[in-house]
């Protein structure tokens, strides 16, 4: 197929995990008989620094007309005065507001071999496979601000639209998986949440297949780490969605490996040969790691697996998607491992040995084939 994605690799290691996960989207390509187009373009304090604004309508052009758009990170420490009059990060929020991109998938999954790296006992980390919906495109991220000398507010405003159409989509998730879906809200003291729970009991009587739990956030937070192979499915607003997922990923061991897909609606593409018609934004869901930006260490597997999400969200490429996430399974066993999962290999490196062990995937499927015209 072919397939004409827009990079935006952003600033601090954004650029170089996004490097990384080009080299396996060209593999994949390669080895595959695809055609992938690539587009780089700025976003961020780069952006800023190169055009003054954070995102340039050349970039939301050439990511409107893309297939999918694979973005590394924003922001860092040169554009993060609280007076500055623009941040890098509202062109990230601007990106996801224009693409419509309002269900943000974040999956956690805790590999064996990597259960040692996180703070909590082995025994707890068994079985944890999560599947976290954030709604990406409402609450307090888009309300209202106001600043004064000595106030400041945003609001938090949610309708009944923005909260159904992302809670819809993880009930559908939920019913091709383990058919449990966790509303996380703040019932007890927010009306948007009580709007969302109300929301929420109403669209659960469409999917009796599924068992539906609401569970405060503050009491989640702690229920996430004590009973982390409890939840399925766990669907929240925007800004709880940001927090229980960095949480999350201190169980995989490390921020550096999750990985996200932003999806809006079906038939958002403007090309027809896609085969899912879902455009998606992917990124890690790190951030630019100022501290260790430019170092070539950066763990690129949050990035790799987004890519893995773009194959098979957007470009419908499902067995692609699982030799990527296959191959990168191999290297968390065994190795090499960048720093933040205790190793010494550089970013390079880790590609490199997401590279070959993918190659090893793709000649399995060649010979596969081969077998199928030769009796064929
Ligand atoms: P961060 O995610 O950048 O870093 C937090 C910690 O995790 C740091 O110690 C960092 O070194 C480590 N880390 C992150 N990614 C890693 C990787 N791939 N490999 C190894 N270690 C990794 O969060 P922060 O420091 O709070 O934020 C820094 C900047 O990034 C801020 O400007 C923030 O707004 C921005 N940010 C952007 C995005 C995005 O673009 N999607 C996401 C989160 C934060
Ligand atoms: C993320 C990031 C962003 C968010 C920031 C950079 C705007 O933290 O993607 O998780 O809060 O959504
Ligand atoms: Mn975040």
């Amino acid at each position: 197929m072919k397939a004409h994605i827009v990079t935006l690799p952003g600033d601090g290691v954004g650029s170089e995990v996004t490097a990384a996960a080009v080299a396996v989207l060209q593999d994949v390509a390669e080895h595959y008989g695809h055609h992938f187009a690539f587009e780089q373009h700025a976003i961020g304090g780069g952006a800023i620094d190169a055009c003054g604004e954070p995102l340039p309508a050349a970039t939301l052009a050439a990511c409107q007309r893309a297939d999918a758009v694979l973005l590394g990170a924003v922001g860092g420490p040169k554009w993060s005065d609280p007076n500055a009059p623009v941040r890098p990060e509202q062109g990230l929020l601007a990106l996801r507001a224009a693409l419509g991109v309002y269900a943000n998938l974040r999956p956690l999954q805790v590999h064996p071999a990597l259960a040692n790296l996180s703070p909590l006992k082995n025994q707890k980390l068994k079985d944890v496979d999560v599947l976290f919906v954030r709604e990406l495109t409402g609450g307090a991220y888009f309300g209202a601000k106001t600043r004064s000398a000595d106030a400041a507010t945003d609001e938090c405003k949610y309708t009944v639209t923005e909260i159904e159409r992302v809670v819809r989509r993880a009930f559908e998730l939920a019913r091709g998986r383990r058919r449990q879906l966790t509303s996380v809200d703040k019932a007890n003291v927010l009306e948007t949440s009580r709007l969302w729970r109300s929301t929420v009991q109403r669209v659960a009587a469409d999917y009796p297949d599924v068992t539906v739990e609401h569970q405060l956030v503050d009491s989640m937070a702690m229920l996430l780490l004590t009973q982390p192979s409890r939840y399925d499915v766990v669907v929240t607003e925007n800004l709880f969605g940001d927090i229980l997922t960095d949480e999350a990923a201190a169980l995989a061991g490390s921020l550096g490996l999750l990985p996200s897909a932003s999806l809006g609606d079906p038939s958002t593409s403007a090309s027809p040969t896609l085969r899912t018609g879902t455009r998606g934004l992917y990124e890690p869901i790190h951030g630019s790691a100022p501290d260790i930006a430019g170092q070539g260490v950066a763990n690129p597997v949050g990035a790799i697996l987004s890519a893995a999400l773009l194959l098979r969200h957007s470009l419908g490429l499902e067995e692609e998607a699982q030799a990527v996430e296959a191959a990168v399974q191999e290297v968390l066993e065994h190795g090499p491992r960048s720093r933040d999962l205790g190793g010494s290999a550089g970013t390079a490196a880790v590609r490199d040995a997401v590279l070959v062990a993918l190659e090893q995937h793709a000649s399995i499927h060649h010979a596969f084939f081969a077998g199928v015209r030769a009796c064929g």
